[in-house]
């Protein structure tokens, strides 16, 4: 049977994301050591097909993924509003995951967990039909051509999601990057599995109502570029 870290190995050698910034503050030092090893998902202990139900309480409902987290604003919001979905955060910025730590208390969240690690490495562990949303907000956009294999959104993410999302769950994709956007077009909604949830010609424009902006919407507001948002829907069947 394999196991997540060996997996996880063989993409780290693939991973441009950065997993260090600037030296932490004691605090969220602290947070990192003390708290996440309470909620953090552990690769030795994961062997497909994983029901992420059984990371959280038996009173959670359904499962929402968040991928590459930044801050955790958004997810800790998502996580307040609604007790009663698990909501797994992937990210591997190790500065990010403490941030999310520090909010999960401050807030009293029971129903986070976290993976520290490459989601695409995640994926193929689940089972089948176990998420019922999943957020992609403003991913590293890659914006030169030949960097196009390093997007989150590619035809091997999309064959993931497309098993392990249930029949009417939401994938909702945020960018600021034109080409970004052009290029979720392009292969999301051309994958069997998925279609764009589309309500009218300016849908695109307006964030859903109930999430708020991220850090890094905010920094692209700040500086002039325009939030595109992308919600597409796993077609039932
Ligand atoms: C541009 S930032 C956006 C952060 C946040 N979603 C926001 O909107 O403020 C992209 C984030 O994705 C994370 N990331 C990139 N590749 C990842 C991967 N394969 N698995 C998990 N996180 C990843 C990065 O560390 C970074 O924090």
């Amino acid at each position: 049977m394999p196991s997540l870290n060996s997996d996880t190995e063989k993409h780290r050698t693939h991973l441009y994301g950065r997993r260090k910034g600037k030296r932490l503050r004691a605090s969220l030092r602290d947070a990192l050591d003390n708290e996440l090893p309470q909620i953090r998902i552990d690769p030795e202990k994961i062997a497909p097909p994983c029901d992420p139900r059984t990371f959280f309480s038996p009173n959670i409902e359904k499962i929402w993924l968040e991928i590459g987290f930044g801050g955790g604003e958004h997810l800790a919001a998502q996580a307040q509003a609604n007790p009663k979905v698990g909501f797994i955060g992937a990210e591997i910025f190790e500065n990010g995951i403490a941030s999310l730590l520090k909010q999960r208390t401050a807030a009293a969240l029971e129903n986070i967990r976290i993976l520290d690690d490459d989601a695409r490495a995640f994926l193929p562990f689940l089972a089948d039909r176990s998420l019922d949303r999943v957020f992609l907000l403003y991913p590293d956009p890659w914006p030169k051509a030949k960097h196009a294999k390093r997007r989150f959104v590619n035809p091997t993410t999309l064959d993931h999601l497309a098993r392990l999302m249930s029949p009417g769950a939401e994938l909702r994709i945020a960018t600021d990057h034109p080409e970004y956007a052009r290029w979720c077009l392009r292969h999301v909604p051309v994958h069997p599995a998925f279609q764009w949830d589309v309500s009218g010609p300016n849908s695109w424009r307006q964030r859903p109502q109930d999430t708020i902006a991220t850090r890094y919407e905010k920094k692209a507001v700040r500086e002039g570029r325009t939030p595109m948002y992308l919600n597409f829907l796993r077609v039932v069947g």
